[in-house]
């Protein structure tokens, strides 16, 4: 049960629960995530039996031989897929399994190998408990994860070069990847230009659990002639069959009516020293060894979505949301694997020495990363992607898995949140607080209080009367509003929704197949089975106008506790043995559970109105591989902490570099109470957050921004101007991450991919494309951070244009007042100056244009601008422009990168009063001293405009400061094609 209950509805938001929250907020509580709670590997019958074998293994080897081996007589080649039948050898009598194995050769580049069983794929099995579970391994993850990317090499063929016992495929573009598939054991090399990258079933640890029979001994008779109950016995063997039929946790037992069904294989990266990826933990992204030694964890990174109640830092503990994509990465080279397993997995992790090789280059490091993959059930289906650019995996696995959803303008703006606004008044006095303090934001948000006991779709009748009211005011300033809303639904009577629920039985079930209930915040419930095609046609129906009265086109959705947190379950979530749609045991579709609720709002945003389609907001806790297709997440419940505030920027940079972006932590800490500065501190992060929301728990006190007061206000109020005033260029790295799968906030391996120095380094970040280079402020009294250059370009402090050069670590000042923000050489970044209320409220207002100069006096950079709110942005209604400085020619022109067409046409005209105001040239060349005008021209303008002059400031470097120059309101068009001649 969850110690933070939300004890008081807003009816009962009295006099007493006041003096009984002000008490609360006295004494900052000793947190501390309940370890009991969740399991460790040992008490996780898979893991644990997994870890053994590959401790047998590891004990035995060399002599170690792995019993899994490839029939050559069953192999086939044909269309860009390999298959053949994997012989697991069982027992003593030569006895064996029979493995289905297909090896897809992918246009990409990338190889799918997936592994099934035969027997449980043709459900000649028995299941246990006269369970109604499906008896095939789990298959349908690719439907809710994979989306495109799917294409077949035409070019991948056998190669011509046999070797006895193994099978070798040339594919990728040019053929310059090769899968070698040696027979017995079975192992598979994937190499690229003839070097290998990615190794399966190197160390033997390769372990599909087969089907087999529980058996019962027979039992003896007593004395009175009277058989005893039957009793388990163990198999004639010598595995620990301890958990392979029933397994209990925490009061729990999981009754497992398929036995043993465990998935695992060794991963191993030669010459690879550094693993990012597999969120979601609180831990740092490159990711540390597993298996102990100083330092290192010792337990394998776990993915099993949980509500991690004071969820503790530097830890692989699961957390609310699972990407099973590893990246590996050394200079000049980066691969990855995406596991494709939506069951509860481990990750151990070894580094090793590398057993050197004469004939490499010299590039690859004296390390090898080693990995250890472990689900519980499922399909063994893993693709790898041979890169070799970071860049290259952030492409292929969106591909594979989608790209980020464009949002609306407002979703990247400043969303601020507590548990809970109180009332509808409450609402607007906070509104009114913003405008009166002239702080900047675009959405307010709706905890669960706001319903009528819990129960979603309704409003307390009593706290919020006016629901209609608040959102009008709200629309005045072109804000939002966004209402939880989550997936158990209360059972109680006179409840439609769970009336519905009930009679279209779409709910999830529990292993005798009935309604499974539960307890979550409304107490008694039943959770919406999302998988359920029936479930998203009805929740659809439910977000209509009409249906969820009171609310309107400004409302949005966030969805919570969709791992889903069950107060009464095992380790707060469902019972494994629960059955969703088709049968599918909870426990092979767990991990995706999450993705299939944020799925089922997301469609259901996009109809809430025949004919009003706008690109929906939804916010998710739990995800994914492609959750990052419908939304933002956030990093739940987190502490006012600074090392709270120090974890969220690598676990939001690991996010990135895995696919989902569109992420943010609870600015502000949600436990406990921040000091001013460190609120203040976290604001600063937060602007580089790319989900930037403030939120707080139930029982903190007030902390909106107008809150703390001087001098922390103001420098609050500084901090979201810079995220207004840098929209633009936000908004194109949000561009670039859905045509890309491009990280939103990229750190420094990605940026610098060969920099060995800066491939640990999690603590700073790039802002997409435009070389905006961030070091927030994380811990307590600093006046001054260490910021890492990768590179010798100019860098310049983004506020004074204070120089610095060399790559290497510099100390830049860092004073409560001043975020530590520089901009690197050779970028032009795309900016709106003008302060408002709401990013809405900026819609026509004119760009500044900042123009970095690089060490040869270059400089390029992009923008990208539709309309922020609806789809036609996908039929060509869009700006794409490319801003390039020339140092040769002496000009700064703007080129057309976009499409054209009728629809590109028509938003170019809406947006033709909307102009450059000003161009800023930082690093500003000597030449330029004494100049006043530069000469403009403009597409398209009339004759007498065609070449004008304007107005030109130049302003020498001085204490350290770059010079830098201004050109005064240049009045271009933000979509035309323009020149500013500087020579
Ligand atoms: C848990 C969420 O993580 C938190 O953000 C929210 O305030 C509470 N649930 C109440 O809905």
């Amino acid at each position: 049960m969850k110690m933070y209950s939300s004890s008081a509805s807003s009816l009962r938001w009295t006099g007493f629960f006041l003096i009984f929250t002000t008490f609360c907020c006295l004494f900052t509580p000793v947190v501390m995530v309940k370890h009991e709670n969740f399991k460790t590997c040992d008490q996780s019958g898979f893991c644990k039996r997994n870890r053994a074998y590959a401790d047998t293994a590891t004990q035995l080897s060399p002599g170690w031989t792995s019993p899994y081996n490839l029939d050559p007589n069953s192999i086939t080649f044909k269309d860009g897929q390999l298959s053949g039948t994997i012989l697991k050898s069982v027992g003593t009598a030569g006895e064996t399994v029979r493995l289905p194995l297909t090896v897809t050769f992918l246009e990409s580049g990338t190889a799918r190998v997936t592994v099934d069983e035969e027997k449980r794929q043709k459900g000649d099995i028995v299941l246990r408990h006269d369970s109604k579970a499906k008896k095939e391994r789990y298959n349908e993850a690719s439907k809710w994860a994979i989306v495109g990317g799917l294409k077949v090499s035409t070019g991948a063929a056998l190669s011509r070069e046999t070797e006895a016992g193994s099978t070798r495929v040339h594919y990728g573009s040019s053929g310059q990847h090769e899968a070698v598939i040696q027979h017995s054991p079975f192992t598979i090399e994937f190499k690229r230009d003839g070097e290998t990258q990615v190794k399966f079933n190197d160390r033997g640890f390769m372990n599909i659990e087969h089907w087999r029979p529980k058996i019962d001994k027979p039992v003896p008779e007593n004395n009175e002639g009277e058989e005893r109950a039957p009793e388990k016995v163990k198999e004639e063997t010598d595995e620990d069959e301890s958990t392979w039929w029933d397994e209990s946790f925490g009061g729990n037992t999981d009754s497992k009516p398929r036995g043993p069904e465990a998935v695992a294989l060794d991963i191993s990266f030669p010459g690879y020293e550094h693993v990012y990826g597999i969120p979601e933990h609180a831990s740092g992204m490159s990711l540390k060894e597993t298996r102990g030694g100083d330092g290192n964890y010792n337990e394998p990174y776990r993915l099993y979505n949980a509500d991690v109640f004071e969820y503790e830092l530097d830890s692989p503990m699961t957390l609310y949301g699972a990407i099973p994509l590893m990246q590996a990465h050394r200079k000049g080279s980066t691969v990855g694997v995406f596991w494709l397993n939506a069951a509860e997995t481990w990750i151990d992790v070894i580094k090793s020495k590398a057993s050197t090789n004469p004939l490499s280059l010299g590039v690859k490091s004296a390390v090898d990363t080693q990995t250890h993959w472990i689900s519980e059930s499922g399909l063994l289906d893993v693709f790898v992607l041979l890169g070799p650019t970071p860049k290259d995996i952030t492409q292929k696995y969106g591909e594979l898995t989608g790209f980020t959803a464009m949002p609306q303008q407002f979703a990247i703006a400043y969303h601020q949140c507590r548990w809970n606004y109180v009332t509808d008044e409450d609402v607007m006095d906070v509104d009114r607080k913003f405008d009166k303090h002239k702080i900047p934001y675009d959405v307010i948000w709706l905890d669960i209080e706001y319903t009528d006991g819990k129960k979603y779709f309704s409003w307390d009748p009593l706290s919020f009367p006016n629901p209609k009211k608040m959102h009008n005011q709200l629309d005045k300033r072109d804000r939002k509003l966004v209402a939880i809303i989550d997936p158990h639904i209360k059972n109680t009577d006179k409840y439609p929704v769970v009336e519905e629920l009930k009679s279209k039985s779409l709910a999830v079930k529990n292993k005798e197949g009935n309604d499974y209930e539960g307890w979550c915040w409304p107490g008694s419930s039943y959770w919406i089975d999302c998988f359920n095609p029936a479930s998203i046609a009805w929740w659809k129906t439910l977000f209509k106008y009409d249906a969820f009265k009171g609310t309107g086109p400004n409302t949005f959705i966030w969805n919570d506790m969709n791992e889903p947190s069950v107060f009464n379950g095992p380790e707060t979530t469902m019972p494994k043995d629960n059955l969703h749609y088709g049968n599918w045991e909870h426990r092979d579709v767990h991990n995706i559970n999450g993705m299939t609720f944020h799925n089922a709002t997301y469609e259901a945003l996009l109809e809430r109105k025949k004919g009003e389609i706008r690109r929906p907001f939804v916010l998710t806790r739990s995800f994914y591989a492609g959750s990052q297709r419908l939304g933002a997440m956030w990093t739940g419940d987190n502490l006012a902490e600074w090392s709270h505030l120090a974890a969220s920027i690598p676990m939001i940079l690991n996010q990135g570099i895995s696919g989902f972006p569109f992420a943010g932590a609870d600015v502000g800490g949600f436990f406990g109470n921040p000091s001013k500065e460190l609120l203040t501190r976290w604001y600063q992060a937060g602007t580089f957050y790319p989900f930037f929301r403030g939120h707080a728990h139930i029982d903190t006190r007030r902390r909106e921004p107008y809150v703390p007061g001087a001098p922390y206000t103001d420098i609050i109020t500084q901090a979201l101007r810079l995220r207004y005033q840098l929209l633009p260029a936000w908004y194109t790295a949000f561009h670039e991450a859905s045509i890309a799968g491009s990280p939103i906030i990229r750190p420094n391996f990605y940026v610098h991919p060969d920099d060995e120095k800066g491939f640990a380094i999690d603590d700073q970040l790039y802002i997409g494309s435009t070389g905006l280079l961030a070091k927030p402020v994380v811990t307590e009294g600093a006046d001054s951070v260490s910021v890492y250059l990768a590179d010798d370009q100019p860098y310049y402090d983004y506020f004074d244009y204070t120089l610095y050069s060399g790559a290497g670590h510099h100390t830049v000042k860092a004073p409560l007042d001043k975020i530590p923000l520089l901009m690197q050489g050779g970028h032009i970044i795309p900016r709106r100056d003008r302060p408002r209320r709401s990013s809405g409220l900026m819609k026509w207002d004119p760009f500044t244009l900042i123009v970095v100069l690089d060490s040869a006096g270059n400089a390029e950079g992009t923008l990208y601008v539709d309309d922020g709110e609806t789809f036609e942005y996908q039929q060509g209604a869009y700006i794409h422009r490319r801003f390039q400085f020339d140092k040769a020619t002496k000009a700064l022109t703007s080129i057309n990168i976009g499409e054209s067409g009728a629809k590109t046409a028509a938003w170019h005209k809406t947006m033709a009063k909307v102009r450059v105001e000003k161009v800023i040239i930082v690093g500003a060349l000597d030449e330029w001293s004494g100049k006043t005008e530069v000469v403009v021209s403009e597409e398209g303008a009339k004759e007498s405009a065609r070449r004008k002059k304007v107005g030109f400031t130049y302003h020498p470097a001085q204490s350290g400061r770059a010079a830098w120059a201004v050109v005064r309101d240049p009045k271009v068009g933000i979509g035309k094609g323009w020149k500013v001649d500087f020579s």
